[in-house]
């Protein structure tokens, strides 16, 4: 299989969440026809106006002009089918983070896109592999996982499946680092690299809240102003979304058979029983708003 994803090519986004608008956001502006597509009409609303006025407010501090900023906004398309993403090269998905649900779009999508578009998931723990498997050609399937917020964050861990196709997941790979991204190739294990490694730090930082050693502030607090990181774990799962968070954290420990090194939080199934998301929804640990001092559940 020869794979060459073209410079102006149309790239599809599946899924229009915080995610999606951050990879539809980037593509846009990399020169792509970007088509976003979300079950929820309104969520392809407010991602394309949300992006829309990142564009001008970039265009006005000077990071890009406003002819590339209209240029950028006149490329990206919101589409009310996925069979309007036929001419799609790449097709990103962004949806929830759900083997059945993503098996789902994959196989609808197989039968919608030409032989030789690439398929790719975004997800944040789910085995490609698993991903792909059903899939009457497996070897399009390939991960392409940004990290949060998209436009800010560098890295981008390519996945490759059992099945992966070496020059498919190389195609992902260099249409990153086009979009000026830092691409890394990973095969699919559970919660890739940064995922996998960074189960631990949740988990503490939870511990440490459940057995009182102090309260959510001061551990960010000395994670961010001592540890040297840029955000505390309570923060970052606020800005991640307590549900994306909460479920990669099962994955990662269904993967390994219940270790319980990677068990998920009671405290954290709580929020989310709540919906208490994060910054999406207003409240997580902390809450936000427009006066909200940032003082913890
Ligand atoms: P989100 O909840 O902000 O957005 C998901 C969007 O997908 C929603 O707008 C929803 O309406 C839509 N959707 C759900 N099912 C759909 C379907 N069948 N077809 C089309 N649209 C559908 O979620 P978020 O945070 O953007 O995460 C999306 C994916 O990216 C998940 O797989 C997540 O694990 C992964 N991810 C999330 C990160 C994060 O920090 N939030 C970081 C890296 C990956």
């Amino acid at each position: 299989m020869t794979v060459k994803l073209e410079p102006g090519s149309v790239i599809a986004v599946i899924g229009s969440g915080a995610m999606g608008a951050g990879i539809a956001q980037v593509a846009a502006a990399a020169g792509h026809t970007v088509k976003v597509y979300d079950t929820r009409p309104d969520a392809i609303t407010i991602a394309l106006a949300g992006i829309g006025t990142i564009y001008s407010r970039l265009a006005d501090k000077g990071r890009m002009t406003h002819a590339e900023a209209d240029a950028a906004r006149a490329r990206l398309h919101g589409v009310s089918s996925l069979a309007d993403v036929a001419d799609a090269a790449l097709v990103v998905e962004a949806i929830v983070e759900d083997l059945d649900v993503k098996r789902g779009l994959f196989a609808e999508l197989e039968g919608i896109v030409a032989e030789d578009a690439i398929l790719a998931s975004n997800t944040s723990s789910i085995s490609i592999t698993a991903i792909g498997a059903k899939l009457r050609r497996p070897g399009r399937l390939v991960g392409m996982h940004f990290f949060n917020p998209v436009p800010l964050m560098q890295l981008v861990e390519v996945i490759s499946g059992v099945a992966t196709d070496a020059a498919v997941a190389q195609a992902v790979y260099d249409t990153a680092a086009s979009w000026g991204k830092s691409p890394v190739h990973a095969k699919s294990t559970p919660g890739f690299i940064v995922n996998r490694v960074a189960r631990p730090f949740y988990a503490e930082g939870w511990r440490l809240l459940q057995e009182q050693a102090a309260d959510a502030p001061t551990i960010d607090a000395v994670l961010r102003e001592a540890g040297g990181f840029r955000m505390g774990p309570f923060e970052l799962m606020d800005l991640i979304g307590h549900d994306v968070n909460y479920s990669v954290t099962r994955s990662v420990f269904d993967a390994y058979y219940g270790d319980p090194r990677f068990a998920p939080s009671v405290l954290q199934q709580e929020l989310v029983n709540a919906g208490y998301l994060g910054r999406k929804s207003g409240r997580g640990l902390y809450p936000y708003g427009a006066n909200a001092a940032p003082q913890p559940v």
